[in-house]
């Protein structure tokens, strides 16, 4: 293994590198899909001349995705995509072992965040995949003269496919942007198990407690509410899900779940789990009236979903009780315990979504920068959905992977579904 230390980087500690390389391989046992694509990008190098910045959240997982894009010629550079996820041996083994320049450190502040997004930006890159939309919002608000060296961008999450479409709807979103997020092979499977999985494993990691027989209330019900909700009830927890979607409620209900508003909910939950994607889905009013003891997270991509602002004027006294666990004491003399600064808890108390579902997500990334490529010049500016042949491949080789075999369609078959000729 070849090492280096001579590409720029903004890492905390480059003796962490083979912590890091350890276990960037144990993930890579998990990642077949991406490493099938890997070897291909390594004979083909399909991005070959390309300036790429990658904004993810730092850990083994996406290691592998930039070990692949690296592979396929990129000349890639990474940053944090929040403050609290990066895991620093990851980072260390990318530039110690791959040569890789990363900007990110656990625990860097807003300043520093925002000076990687800068130096991403000066890396004047021909495609950015993004987690949340910072890198495209900063180009297109402070950098329009660096458009004409972009052929476009992916996006990772719900939370940049949302602003995304703002951005459209602005007329300000001038280059084709691929939404990796709303592929079938990402959203099933890491907005709803990742997710789901994750974040208890960020609970149970930061707190130790015993999710049978709590009250834990999940806002929102999208597809990671829906995981975490599913998941959080196979723990034996009594699961209450609030929502703002009519559809989404009759849905959270006909799958089991007491369906109320936050300002019921909020005296009867033990953990309160926010994936709504909004800001201040737990304020002040529902603080007050919480159990004591009560404990708040977020799962959701920015660290708004919770009024911690509020909170803090609420409170006499703010200590630490364990690793990413805070307990705020109330002038009332009740306690709130957030966990993980209100951050992505899955993230900054656990390691994020599990390899298995970062596989088919960042097979769907590495793919989308190829179609990028191969479709410079043609794809028209605006949101582009991943194609379904390569959704279709992803999940085809995820099988494969599995030991999983489909049924065929026999001839006649073929026939009868493409014909509408033969009714009753
Ligand atoms: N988002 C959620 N989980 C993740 C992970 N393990 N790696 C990168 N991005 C993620």
């Amino acid at each position: 293994m070849t090492t280096t230390t001579h590409v720029k980087h903004d890492v905390k500690d480059l003796s962490l590198a083979d912590q890091g390389k350890q276990r960037i391989d144990w993930a890579g046992r998990e990642m077949p899909v991406l490493s099938q694509i890997q070897d291909r990008f390594a004979q083909e190098t399909p991005l070959a001349g390309i300036r790429l910045v990658a904004c993810c959240h730092v850990t083994t997982e996406t290691a592998h995705l930039a070990i692949a894009l690296k592979a396929a010629g990129a000349d890639a550079l990474l940053i944090a995509s929040n403050p609290l996820s990066t895991q620093d041996d990851v980072a260390a083994s990318l530039v110690v072992h791959h040569g890789i320049s990363v900007y990110a450190q656990r625990g860097e502040d807003n300043a520093t965040y925002h000076r990687h997004v800068q130096i991403a930006l000066d890396h004047k890159p021909n495609i950015i995949i993004d987690d949340g939309s910072d890198v495209v919002a900063t180009l297109v608000q402070e950098r329009q003269h660096q458009l004409a060296d972009l052929i476009g961008t992916t996006e990772e999450t719900t939370t940049g496919i949302v602003r995304l479409r703002a951005m459209f709807n602005d007329g300000v979103l001038t280059f084709p942007a691929m939404n990796v997020n709303d592929a079938d092979t990402k959203h099933f499977f890491d907005n709803r198990y990742g997710t789901g999985q994750s974040t208890l494993d960020g609970i149970i990691r930061a707190t130790n407690v015993l999710l049978a027989g709590k009250t834990i209330v999940v806002a929102g019900y999208g597809w990671c509410g829906k995981g975490t909700a599913l998941r959080a009830r196979g723990m034996g927890a009594n699961v209450i899900v609030t929502e703002i979607d009519p559809v989404r409620a009759i849905e959270a209900t006909m799958d089991g779940f007491r369906v109320m508003p936050m300002a019921l909910a909020a005296s009867q939950g033990d953990i309160f789990i926010t994936v709504t994607g909004n800001k201040h889905v737990i304020r002040a009013e529902h603080f007050e009236v919480m159990k004591d003891g009560a404990m708040v997270c977020n799962s959701g991509h920015f660290d708004i979903e919770l009024d911690l602002k509020s909170l803090r004027d609420m409170a006499s006294e703010v200590k630490q009780v364990r690793n990413f666990t805070e307990e705020y004491r109330l002038k009332t003399g009740k306690s709130v315990v957030v966990l993980g600064e209100g951050r992505l808890v899955n993230l900054a108390a656990a390691e994020g979504h599990p390899s298995a579902v970062m596989d088919m997500s960042f097979a769907n990334q590495a793919l989308a920068c190829e179609y990028l490529v191969k479709n410079r010049g043609v794809l028209e500016p605006g949101l582009h959905s991943i194609p379904t042949e390569l959704d279709q491949e992803i999940a085809r080789l995820k099988l494969q992977a599995m030991g999983i075999a489909l049924d065929t369609l026999t001839p006649e078959q073929v026939e009868y579904v493409n014909s509408w000729t033969m009714g009753t």
